[in-house]
């Protein structure tokens, strides 16, 4: 697990489109497990630069959404496709046949969710995944006490995680209860994990999921198993980890390795 603490939100955006946009020039078919929510935007805005300026192409690249609100049609201003759409998509020469976002409207669900596992397999699997984190420690919509080896599937949200969501709607009943997100299991079987967070109000769960005991209440947690994964903090977020100090020296010290 590496942990690395920038200054702020705009130095951790950066340094994880810089890996985003690293592992993109080596493979230029990555497969990227992408993430909404106010944490990815400002690295999304980074990754978009880097295109304009010709030095990113996303042609071949293939993407699958965590998760999409349950009720929501695509086209929903609060919908996690609209968001994806306006955030990225919309910017950068990516192929729409080639971009997966769970579907939130359908009738069988199911069906859907079993759909979406094999597009994943089909594509080679995903290279990259990109994660925010819940307050309760949620990654995708994977609440405290979902199954460790979860697939992809319908969930309930908590009554925090709808609270922390209303203020993207004009008021809380208008926040859809269900989602469908990918499971632990989905997530864990990415080759890399990216986990960005920001801000003080992540700070507990940033340091129960990363030093804490692995468990289905803070589902982050169970990327300590993970064999490749990444934490980008700013500040705020890292302010509760006992071992911050280390952290700091680690990468001090892989930078040292580098430069030899
Ligand atoms: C939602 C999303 C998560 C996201 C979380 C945090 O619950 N399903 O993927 O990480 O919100 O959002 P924010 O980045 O706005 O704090």
């Amino acid at each position: 697990m590496r942990v690395i603490i920038s200054k702020n939100y705009e130095e951790m955006s950066k340094k994880a489109a810089e890996i985003v946009a690293e592992r993109l020039r080596k493979k230029p078919d990555l497969v990227l497990g992408l993430a909404t929510g106010s944490t990815p935007v400002g690295m999304y805005k980074e990754l978009i630069r880097m295109h304009k300026e010709g030095n990113l192409d996303f042609s071949k690249v293939k993407t699958f959404n965590l998760d999409e609100y349950c009720g929501l049609s695509p086209d929903h201003p609060q919908s996690y496709h609209y968001f994806m759409w306006e955030n990225l998509f919309n910017h950068i020469n990516i192929n729409p046949a080639n971009v997966y976002i769970p579907s939130g409207d359908i009738e069988n669900v199911e069906a859907f969710c079993k759909w979406y596992e094999e597009k994943i397999k089909e594509a080679g699997g995903i290279d990259l995944q990109v994660l925010g984190i819940g307050r309760d420690g949620h990654i995708g919509f994977n609440e405290p006490g979902s199954s460790l080896t979860s697939r992809t599937r319908i969930k309930t949200l908590t009554e925090e995680t709808v609270e922390d969501n209303a203020r993207f709607f004009e008021k809380k009943e208008d926040v859809p209860r269900y989602a469908v997100s990918m499971g632990l299991g989905t997530i864990m079987e990415a080759k890399e994990c990216l986990l960005l967070a920001n801000g003080a109000n992540k700070a507990e769960a940033i340091q129960k999921a990363i030093e804490g005991p692995v468990s289905a209440s803070i589902t982050a947690s169970l990327l300590q198993f993970h064999p490749r994964a990444i934490f980008i903090l700013d500040e705020e977020a890292s302010k509760n980890l006992k071992r911050r100090e280390y952290y700091r020296y680690v990468e001090r010290m892989a930078q040292k390795l580098k430069e030899r």
